[in-house]
């Protein structure tokens, strides 16, 4: 089912009296980049997906983003939806949301799934480079960046092997707004870091690596893996950055596995 809750548009997947598991996806993508998990899990979970604002249907309120306000975004969808202690699936920049709407509500969670994502905020380098591909979108729009982000988030092999496929993503891309692409820029460079609250996560989390992720490294993940309780990480080898389009049957299986054991 679709729906707009406050300009958000939200798609429902499965009897809504089934364990809800919310999936927020990466930038500079869309509620699709989870077809396939969601098509693997709908009949047994509540799959909720949504587009983050300025991304796919959803409209921007202003162009001034925020990983707080992404986060109030997903409160109200889960406050509007009546989801109980939903599982909270982000995947990178999704994953900042979630660790963020973790830190403040945790006690209405049942789990987490983070993939390719970080606790930490970006260093001044990455700031500036997200500063400078602010001016090159607002110089060159938004295809050349969208071409060498795409050489970033995925290995080498699946763009040696996957070309057709990468063309379509890239289409799919395409679709996004300057404006909101450019706000989730901002948004991430000043995204609070949350490393220190890892500490006291006391629900179960899966986390989800990739062995040739360039954006955000395994190790990174191993770490913030050692300082989570109940903690579980699975390292998917031969992916890049995009593991759930680049491994997605390694993706769900470690999906799965984790799910059952909830
Ligand atoms: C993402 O995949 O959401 C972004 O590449 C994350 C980032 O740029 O920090």
């Amino acid at each position: 089912m679709e729906k707009l809750i406050d300009g958000i548009y939200v798609k429902t997947y499965g009897k809504a009296t089934n364990q809800p598991v919310v999936f927020i996806h990466g930038f500079p993508f869309e509620h699709t980049l989870y077809n396939n998990v969601i098509d693997e899990f709908k009949n047994v979970y509540y799959c909720i997906s949504y587009d983050i604002r300025g991304f796919g249907n959803s409209k921007l309120n202003s162009a001034q983003c925020t990983i707080e306000s992404y986060t109030e975004d997903l409160e109200s969808v889960i406050l509007r939806l009546k989801l109980d202690k939903p599982i909270i699936c982000g995947f990178s920049m999704g994953g900042y949301i979630a660790l963020r709407a973790n830190e403040k509500l945790q006690k209405n969670y049942k789990a987490l799934i983070l993939a390719n994502t970080t606790s930490s905020s970006d260093s001044d380098e990455a700031k500036l480079k997200r500063s400078a591909a602010i001016s090159d979108i607002d110089a060159k729009g938004i295809e050349p960046f969208i071409d060498k982000f795409l050489l970033v988030a995925f290995s080498e092999d699946f763009i040696k092997k996957e070309s057709l496929k990468i063309e379509e993503i890239k289409n799919t891309i395409m679709n996004s707004s300057s404006i909101g692409i450019k706000g989730a820029l901002l948004a991430m460079a000043s995204r609070v870091d949350t490393t220190k609250s890892l500490k006291d996560i006391d629900i179960p989390v899966l986390l989800i690596s990739a062995e040739n992720d360039k954006i955000i490294s395994p190790d990174i993940m191993a770490q913030m893996a050692n300082s989570i309780k109940k903690s579980t990480l699975v390292c998917l080898s031969g992916s890049g950055h995009m593991s759930m389009l680049e491994k997605p049957d390694e993706f769900n299986t470690a999906l799965r596995r984790f799910l059952e054991t909830l």
